[in-house]
C-alpha cells in the first residue's frame, strides 16, 4: 500500500458511523436512526423503497381478480410513487398531508369509516408504525388486499414511548415478524375480517406486507349458531 492509499484509508476510517459515534457519544444505532429520520425529512427515495413496493403491487394485481374496477385508498401517498401505478389498475383516492395536501390520513380514515365508504385495496404507508389504524381500518374493506408498511422493531431505537406503544398493540416491546402478522390477523377478526398474509417483502428497515382481507360471518367463522 502506498502512502496516498494509506492516508485515504485512514481518513475513510475516521468517517465511519462507529467513529462519529465515539466522538459524539451516540451509539451506532442512534446515529443510523438520525440519518434515516433526516432522509425521511428530505423525502429521499432511499427510505421509500419505490422499486420493491411497485414490484409487489404489480405482482399482487396480476394475481388477484376483482369483480369490478377496484377502488383504491392510499394513506400517506407521498409524491405519488405508487399512486401512478395504482391508477393503472383502478380508481384511486390518495391522502398526503405534506405533498398532495389532501388531508391528514389519521383524520380522513375516521371520516371515511363514518361515511361507510368501502375500498377493494388499501395502502397504509406511514413513516412510523401503522398500529394506530388497527383494528378500525378493516371496516373500510369487505374483500380485497391491504398493503401495510411495518417498521422492524428490532432495527429501531426503542425508547420508552415506543416500547409502551408496542406492548399495547403486540403484548411485547420487540415483536418479531410472525408475532406482528398474527396480531394483525386478530385485529382483523375484531371486525370479523379474515386476514391472510399473501406477501411479505423485506425492505431493510421495514417489511411491506400484503394481506388478503375478507369479511366473514361470525357464526360461520366460529361454527357457533345464534339461537
Ligand atoms: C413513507 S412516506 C410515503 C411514501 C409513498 N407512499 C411512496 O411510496 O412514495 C410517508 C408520507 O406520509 C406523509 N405524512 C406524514 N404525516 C401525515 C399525515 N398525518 N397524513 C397524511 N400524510 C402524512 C409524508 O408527507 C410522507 O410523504
Amino acid at each position: 500500500m502506498n502512502k496516498q492509499q494509506s492516508l485515504f484509508n485512514e481518513q475513510s476510517q475516521k468517517c465511519t458511523i462507529q467513529n462519529v459515534g465515539s466522538s459524539t457519544g451516540k451509539s451506532y444505532r442512534a446515529i443510523r436512526h438520525d440519518v434515516v429520520r433526516a432522509k425521511q425529512k428530505q423525502n429521499a427515495n432511499e427510505v421509500h423503497h419505490p422499486d420493491e413496493k411497485i414490484n409487489q403491487i404489480k405482482n399482487i394485481f396480476e394475481n388477484t381478480s376483482f369483480d369490478k374496477k377496484p377502488k383504491i385508498l392510499e394513506l400517506f401517498a407521498g409524491q405519488g410513487n405508487c399512486t401512478k401505478i395504482y391508477q393503472e389498475y383502478g380508481e384511486v383516492t390518495a391522502y398526503d398531508k405534506k405533498y398532495l395536501k389532501t388531508g391528514d390520513s389519521y383524520i380522513e380514515y375516521h371520516r371515511l369509516i363514518a361515511e361507510k365508504k368501502k375500498f377493494d385495496v388499501v395502502d397504509l404507508d406511514p413513516y412510523g408504525f401503522p398500529n394506530r389504524f388497527f383494528p378500525d381500518i378493516f371496516l373500510l374493506m369487505e374483500r380485497g388486499v391491504m398493503f401495510i408498511t411495518m417498521p422492524k422493531p428490532y432495527v429501531n431505537i426503542l425508547n420508552g414511548i415506543t416500547r409502551t406503544h408496542l406492548i399495547s398493540y403486540y403484548d411485547e416491546h420487540n415483536p418479531d415478524e410472525q408475532t406482528i402478522v398474527e396480531r394483525i390477523a386478530l385485529f382483523g377478526l375484531c371486525h370479523w375480517r379474515k386476514i391472510e398474509l399473501i406477501d411479505s417483502v423485506d425492505c431493510k428497515s421495514v417489511w411491506r406486507f400484503a394481506f388478503a382481507v375478507e369479511r366473514v360471518k361470525a357464526t360461520e367463522y366460529t361454527g357457533v349458531r345464534n339461537r
